[in-house]
């Protein structure tokens, strides 16, 4: 833990997106925009993007949100995606740069405290990029004031881990093989901290957000094709919480592990491909 009067805002995170986090993410990007697609697209439509719209993509990751969302303000718009992650924004510069897109463009800085241009943008879109802030009340300070009055902020954020299938369900087939795990701070930096949606509300609130709502959006996501359970079991032991399980305990406990993870792909797995339920927030205010 960082100790807050001294440290630089996010330090943790930062660490966390600029390593082995961030470089498995650059890696993975083709098969985790692939997962998140159906997200994405729906995030994109919920958001009500305008042709000439300037919107600001918070934590963008690699970029697969700022190519849609250029896509949507046409060539009159402008998208700015801003993240602290190296790694993941130098797959999203080459991304962009393969795109004739010149209104796209990423920019290293973390949104919390970027000072930037007071009211230049009409659109805040972020897909699960503003939950990891110390300080959120105060980061989203800083996210309205980037906004022209009466500028919009649109976000996808994750509802409970337990009520996630496609976290949860592999998950609870691995850690009764394991060592006992931590129990993470709900409301701590991390994909689920703005799971309760009237911490959301009151954060939002606080930073000075009005009409703010919280609607609910269900998704299937994919984590491979049909009857490839190998495949998708190689995925999903590198990246999020079975990852992290499976980085403790014995060998022995590591392949019992990972039977009973085998065994609930298998479970999910249909005519489709092996698909598990999303269940996330889509939250949108007003500046
Ligand atoms: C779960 S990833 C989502 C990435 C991307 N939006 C997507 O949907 O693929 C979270 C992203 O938020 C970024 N992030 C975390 N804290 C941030 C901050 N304070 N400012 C900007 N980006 C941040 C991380 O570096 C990471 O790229």
């Amino acid at each position: 833990m960082q100790d807050q009067q001294t440290a630089m805002p996010n330090a943790d995170q930062l660490a966390y997106w600029n390593g082995d986090a961030g470089d498995k993410w650059a890696r993975l990007q083709a098969r985790l925009d692939d997962l998140f697609a159906p997200i994405g697209a729906a995030a994109v439509a919920a958001a009500g993007v305008r042709q000439g719209d300037r919107v600001l993509d918070v934590g963008c990751g690699c970029g697969d949100t700022v190519l849609a969302l250029a896509e949507a303000v046409g060539p009159l718009g402008a998208v700015t995606g801003v993240d602290i992650s190296a790694p993941m924004l130098a797959v999203a510069g080459r991304r962009i740069a393969g795109r004739a897109l010149p209104q796209a463009a990423v920019l290293k800085a973390d949104a919390a405290t970027e000072p930037f241009s007071p009211g230049t943008f009409d659109l805040a879109f972020s897909r699960f990029g503003v939950m990891f802030f110390d300080a959120p009340s105060e980061a989203f300070v800083n996210i309205r004031r980037a906004l022209a009055p009466g500028g919009r902020l649109f976000f996808a954020c994750w509802r409970p881990f337990s009520g996630n299938p496609w976290f949860h369900t592999p998950y609870k087939a691995a850690v009764p093989h394991l060592p006992e795990q931590d129990k993470p701070d709900p409301d701590a930096p991390g994909p689920f901290a703005f799971a309760d949606p009237e911490r959301v509300k009151r954060i939002l609130g606080v930073a000075g957000f009005g009409d703010v709502e919280v609607a609910p959006f269900d998704a299937t996501l994919r984590f491979g094709r049909s009857g490839d359970i190998e495949d998708a079991l190689r995925f999903i032991v590198q990246i999020g919480p079975v990852a992290r399980a499976l980085a403790t305990g014995t060998d022995a406990q590591k392949e019992a592990a990972l039977a009973g993870v085998r065994d609930a792909l298998r479970n999910s797995d249909g005519p489709d491909g092996i698909g598990l339920g999303a269940r996330c927030w889509f939250v949108s205010a007003v500046a």
